[in-house]
């Protein structure tokens, strides 16, 4: 059995998790609407990855013998004025979701349940990577992302991004 507080937080977790999906899905639509398909699909990809953390949540949590309560998932409430807008609050977002880890894992640490912390490890890793993508997409954006014909091309490259199922497998 998981010390409670430690089991909530990985339970909201899941909500949080799913959150992320709609946001982006939220994003993916916001850009589909646009024309802009390359940014749709990058944004869907990275939604299907949200759902694919909070199953993993939801697997985890299974495992240690513990129920999984399902929560209300918040409505997305953005308004996106400009392209930019989306990549900056997902930048923002991630930063948010990467201090929701660190509780949990410093929560874990705390009552030195080892086997959450190291579950952990895979998403402080994971965290790292998608703070630094979504950067990258800003950057990018500020660089290219003023004439039509370079958004084009920078639309393009996003559509290359493909689905892969997570490299971390509970069994
Ligand atoms: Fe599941 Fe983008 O953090």
């Amino acid at each position: 059995m998981l010390d409670r507080k430690v089991k909530d937080l990985l339970n909201a977790q899941i909500t949080a998790e799913f959150y992320s999906a709609y946001l982006y899905l939220d994003f993916s639509n916001y850009y589909k609407d646009a024309g802009l398909d390359g940014y749709a699909n990058w944004y869907m990809v990275q939604a299907q990855e949200e759902r694919d953390h909070a199953m993993l949540f939801i697997r985890y949590l299974q495992q240690q013998g513990e129920s999984v309560s399902l929560e209300t998932i918040d409505k997305p409430d953005k308004e996106y004025k400009a392209f930019i807008d989306p990549l900056k609050m997902g930048a923002e977002h991630e930063r948010v979701v990467t201090g929701l880890i660190n509780d949990i894992y410093a929560e874990a640490f705390k009552v030195k349940d080892f086997r959450t912390m190291q579950f952990l490890d895979w998403f402080i890793k994971e965290q790292a990577e998608e703070e630094d993508s979504a950067d990258d997409n800003i950057t990018k954006f500020e660089l290219f992302g003023s004439d039509s014909k370079s958004l084009y091309e920078l639309d393009a490259d996003m559509k290359a991004r493909t689905y892969a199922p997570p490299s971390l497998v509970l069994d």
